[in-house]
């Protein structure tokens, strides 16, 4: 019934709180769509990157394939965005170097580097990434999955698109405002300087601005993207997850699924059993059952959960 309702999405994020299982749902969900036929491509945006591990691989923040799955494949990548960071201010140095006398080129590094080290650049560096990610699969995955960062990182980077025309943008504009340089800056972020307006920078300033358009139409659009919200049967994580749905109707943002994980298995034991019905009381306590989504749980398991068969395994029970 969770694979059902996340069939025809091309835009999954699976979020909430930490080692609840994210990790492994993600990838789950991933085998089971590819079963369906699809190629999906499982993209982690979690700074503590456990996919490869998962997988019994190690990726990086180019995309490779992880398993053919009858019709379907699974390719996963972590997405890195320091890289995105560094990759992105190259350009900007590049252009300032050309715009400004070589005297002040020593003070417009080091302005550069301060801006790499600002609050809120990887963030919205990790933002571009993923809308990045977007773009690129489009004609290549028929589904890309979020594996995401803990419940508080996930909903700020999501509203993000919101929030920010581009971090570049803010930073040019926000610091050392007195300097000559930054009003060399001023004028690429702004396009007012006549020698060069269509400079390159530009050109990736505007893109990153129509990337994060899409992208906020896309993670609003119910027929496009889902999300699904990864919990234990305890009452703290349960509240959290409920608060994470809170923030997600908030941004507008589709519920597609919830799933409870590491649910104690009845018949096994009498502490199974005890902790089985405590569980059950947890969920009935919570407002959780009244969710418009598919709601499905998976049973604590035994066996250790990385690799292939593993994670077939476990997408068996979704
Ligand atoms: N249903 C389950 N039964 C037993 N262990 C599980 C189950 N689901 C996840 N785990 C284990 O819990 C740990 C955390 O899972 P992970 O998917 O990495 O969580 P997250 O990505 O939310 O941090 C891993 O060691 C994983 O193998
Ligand atoms: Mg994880």
């Amino acid at each position: 019934m969770l694979l059902e309702s996340l069939h025809d999405r091309k835009l999954l994020f699976i979020g909430g709180k930490g080692g609840v299982g994210k990790t492994t749902v993600a990838s789950s969900i991933a085998c089971g769509l590819a079963a369906r036929g699809k190629r999906v491509l499982v993209a982690s945006t979690d700074p503590a990157h456990s996919l490869g591990h998962l997988w019994r691989t190690s990726l990086n923040d180019t995309a490779r394939q992880l398993a053919a799955v009858g019709n379907g494949s699974v390719d996963g990548v972590e997405l890195d965005p320091r890289s995105t960071v560094e990759r992105h201010l190259a350009g900007v140095e590049a252009t300032m170097m050309s715009l400004l006398p070589e005297r002040l080129h020593s003070a417009a590094r080091s302005h550069i580097l301060r801006a790499a080290d600002a609050p809120g650049s990887h963030e919205s560096a990790m933002l571009e990434r993923v809308a990045e990610t977007v773009e690129n699969a489009q004609g290549v995955y028929d589904t890309v999955l979020f594996d995401t960062a803990p419940t508080g990182h996930t909903t700020r980077l999501l509203s993000l698109p919101d929030r920010l025309e581009g971090w570049t943008e803010q930073l040019l504009r926000s610091r050392d405002r007195s300097e000559r340089y930054a009003a060399t800056m001023q004028s690429i972020v702004t396009g007012r300087n006549s020698r060069n307006p269509e400079s390159d920078l530009r050109k990736t300033l505007h893109r990153r601005k129509s990337r994060f358009a899409t992208m906020r139409a896309m993670i609003t659009d119910a027929e496009v993207c889902g999300f699904v919200t990864v919990t234990l049967a305890e009452r703290m994580p349960l509240a959290e997850c409920l608060d994470l749905i809170e923030d997600l109707r908030g941004l507008r943002i589709p519920i597609a699924g919830v799933v409870i994980n590491r649910r104690s298995p009845r018949g096994e034991s009498a502490l199974l059993d005890a902790r089985h019905r405590l569980e059950t009381d947890a969920i009935e306590a919570s407002k959780l059952l009244r969710t418009e989504a598919p709601l499905v749980e998976i049973p604590l398991l035994a066996d250790d959960l990385t690799g292939e068969d593993a994670i077939l395994r476990v997408a068996a029970r979704l």
